[in-house]
Parts: C-alpha cells; structure tokens; sequence
C-alpha cells in the first residue's frame, strides 16, 4: 500500500494577524488551537487514504463511534520551536513516529508509516508557521493522534481509524514557570504494570491517572508520583513526564540515574536525549532502579542533591518537595539545581538552535 501525499486545503478564514499575536502573548498550555488540521483516514483493506489539510473544526461523530466505547485511542505530543534564525524545526519528529507505531500495536491499531507522520506533522507547521511563537521558551506543540472510526458496539479491533494532527501554541505548562513542583508518591493506584498499556501512549493511561492525580492535589501536592504496581517500592514516573535522579559522589563528580524502562513506563523522548545530553556535558548518565527509601538517604549512586521531571510538554520540571502517606521532605534546598539548570538550558538552546545539533535531532522545515 502507497503512502498518500497529504492534499492541501487550507482555511479561507484564518484568524488575523492581531488576533493570532494576542494569543501568541500568553498561550498557556493546550488552550488555542490554529487555523488547520491535517486528517488521514484507514480502512481495512484499503489503507491509509485521503490525507488533507483542512480547517481546523469540530469532527462529526456517530454516538457508537468505538472510541466512546472502548477507548481505542492513541496520541503523541513534539513541538516545533522557533531556531535562532528564523526558521522553524521539529525536535525528533521519528522518535514520536515510532512510539506511535509501538502504542497502535499494543492496542490493535494500524501503523501509521513513519514517513507519513512526519509529512502529516510538517505540512501543518509549515501552513501555520506564524503560530510558531519566536519569544523565551514558547513553542509550537503538536497533538498527533489517532481513533477508531467504525461505528458499533462489538468489542473488537475498528475496521476504520483516523489520524490526526492538530497544534497548539505553548508557554509554560506548569503555570509557575520553573518553580519546583510538590509530588505525590501514590500507593494507594498504580499506573501500569507489566504487560499491561503504561509504555504506550493509550488515551486510557491518562484516564486512569486522573484520580490519583486529584488525590495528590488533596494532599497540597502538584503532581503524582508512580511506584511500580507489585512492589509499591520503585520510582517509576511522573504525571506526564520521566524523572531523573542527580548525586554528588565522593570525587566530587555528578551522576545522574533515571529509573530504568520495565515495561511499565513510557520511554520519553525528552528522556532518551538527556541521557545522551548529559555525557556530551560529562557526566555519568544512567539507567538503574530507585526505591523510595533511596530517595531519602545515600545511596550507592552517592548523595542525592536534585530531582527533576522531564517531558516534552513541561520541558526539565525541578521536584522541590516529595510526600507521601507517612514522610514529607524537602528536596534538597527546595529550589532549582545546578545540574538541572544546566541540562535545561542546554536542551532547550539545541531545540532552539543556539546551540550544535550533535546527534542531529532538530528536523529543519
Ligand atoms: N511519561 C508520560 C506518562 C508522558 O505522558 C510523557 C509525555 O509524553 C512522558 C513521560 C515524557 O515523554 P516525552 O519526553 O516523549 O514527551
Ligand atoms: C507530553 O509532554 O507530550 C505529554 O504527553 C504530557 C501531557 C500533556 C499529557
């Protein structure tokens, strides 16, 4: 099966140039869309199908559409950031192409060809470039996603999807900026468990976090911490973002732990570069096991001096203070680390392209 190209028809009606300003000035996260949206349709046999550039509108939506139903839903989130030219480029565009060919997998969808992804991803942020914000660390955030589109009640996998591309224009997602967050270390839910959906991006992952998510808000705290399902002992991730662990050890070097990928944690991207980052700046990077008793004393990985979250929505998120049912401490001094600042601004300076592309992660358009 061929891929299609993706058929341009854009809106007529753009918002005007004042309107679209005033939104770029303060965009917050997730509440302005722009003018398109790109739309690809599956059917069995067939294939993928009448890829467009539409406006961006409403879909129309049968109430026995499956993905009401049984959640049939899969989505990824990149960002195109504003390059210290000028131009606009998408941070490893073929990463998130891949991730959502591994969560259509899991939950019997069809792949969309990565090559597809990525012409779906560009011909949006090349129609609607001006809603690329070119101030401090905003940027351009693109919502890939896919659902079924059979209408039915049988549960079984959809014989019709659709893919779609929307974006949104993005400041700070955690409204305090940098400011540390407070976590929640949950015993009482658990995100995933091996063989289960957690290392996919399924819509249903986030449904079943909300209620944790609240009950650390309850607890005064501004996101949940997952532990794994059998144990309830090792750190696993956060809300929407990885965490990472960073220690002082005795030669006075830094190292910088995150919990390894067991099945049951989504593999971020953000991640996967800091990983590589942080020995192109010469630590010692790793993946490993963290207990919860290692979060509060030494460790063999040295002395923990900072924790921060990772993802592409929030960026490098410092963790300032960490409760659960019976502890409550304050990490470190409670304020942003040196290493997480560091890996922060060189992250965002190579996504912003005032800083080499070594790996040669930026996709220019
Ligand atoms: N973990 C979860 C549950 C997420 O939703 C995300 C966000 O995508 C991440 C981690 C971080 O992944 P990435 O760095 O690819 O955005
Ligand atoms: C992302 O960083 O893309 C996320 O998925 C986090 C959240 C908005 C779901």
């Amino acid at each position: 099966m061929t891929t299609p190209t993706i058929e341009l028809k854009p809106t007529s009606h753009p918002l005007s140039d004042a309107e679209r300003e005033a939104i770029l000035a303060s965009p917050g996260f997730g509440r302005h869309f722009t003018d398109n949206m790109v739309t690809v349709r599956w059917t069995e046999g067939r294939g993928w199908h009448d890829a467009q550039l539409v406006p961006y509108a409403p879909l129309s939506m049968d109430p026995a559409n499956m993905t009401l139903h049984y959640a049939q839903t899969i989505f990824e989130g990149l960002k195109a950031y504003r390059q210290a030219d000028g131009t606009v480029a998408t941070f490893r565009p073929e990463a998130n192409a891949e991730r959502f060919q591994t969560s259509a997998r899991r939950i019997a969808m069809p792949e969309v060809p990565v090559d597809l992804f990525i012409a779906a991803c560009d011909a949006l942020v090349q129609q609607d470039k001006a809603w690329v914000p070119s101030t401090g660390e905003a940027s351009l955030y693109l919502r890939p996603f896919m659902i079924a589109a059979e209408v039915g009640l049988g549960v079984k996998p959809a014989n019709e999807y659709l893919f779609i591309v929307i974006a949104s224009p993005a400041g700070a997602y955690f409204p305090g900026g940098v400011k540390p967050v407070s976590v929640w270390l949950s015993e009482e839910y658990v995100r995933a468990v091996k063989g289960g959906t957690g290392a996919a991006k399924t819509g249903g992952n986030y449904a079943a976090s909300l209620v944790a998510q609240a009950e650390a808000a309850q607890h005064g705290c501004d996101q949940v911490v997952w532990l794994d399902a059998v144990e309830h002992r090792w750190i696993e991730e956060m809300g929407g973002m990885n965490l990472y662990f960073v220690y002082a050890q005795e030669d006075g070097s830094r190292k910088i732990v995150t919990p390894e990928l067991t099945g049951s944690l989504l593999p971020g991207i953000t991640r996967d570069s800091l990983l590589k980052i942080a020995r192109d700046l010469g630590y010692e990077a790793v993946e490993g096991r963290i207990s919860t008793e290692d979060w509060k004393r030494d460790n063999e990985n040295g002395t923990l001096l900072e924790v921060f979250a990772c993802g592409t929505a929030a960026v490098i998120t410092p963790v300032g203070s960490v409760k659960s049912a019976r502890h409550h401490w304050t990490q470190g001094d409670g304020e942003p680390g040196e290493v997480t600042m560091k890996l922060r601004r060189a992250l965002l300076d190579l996504q912003t392209g005032q800083a080499p592309d070594p790996h040669g992660w930026m996709h220019p358009l």
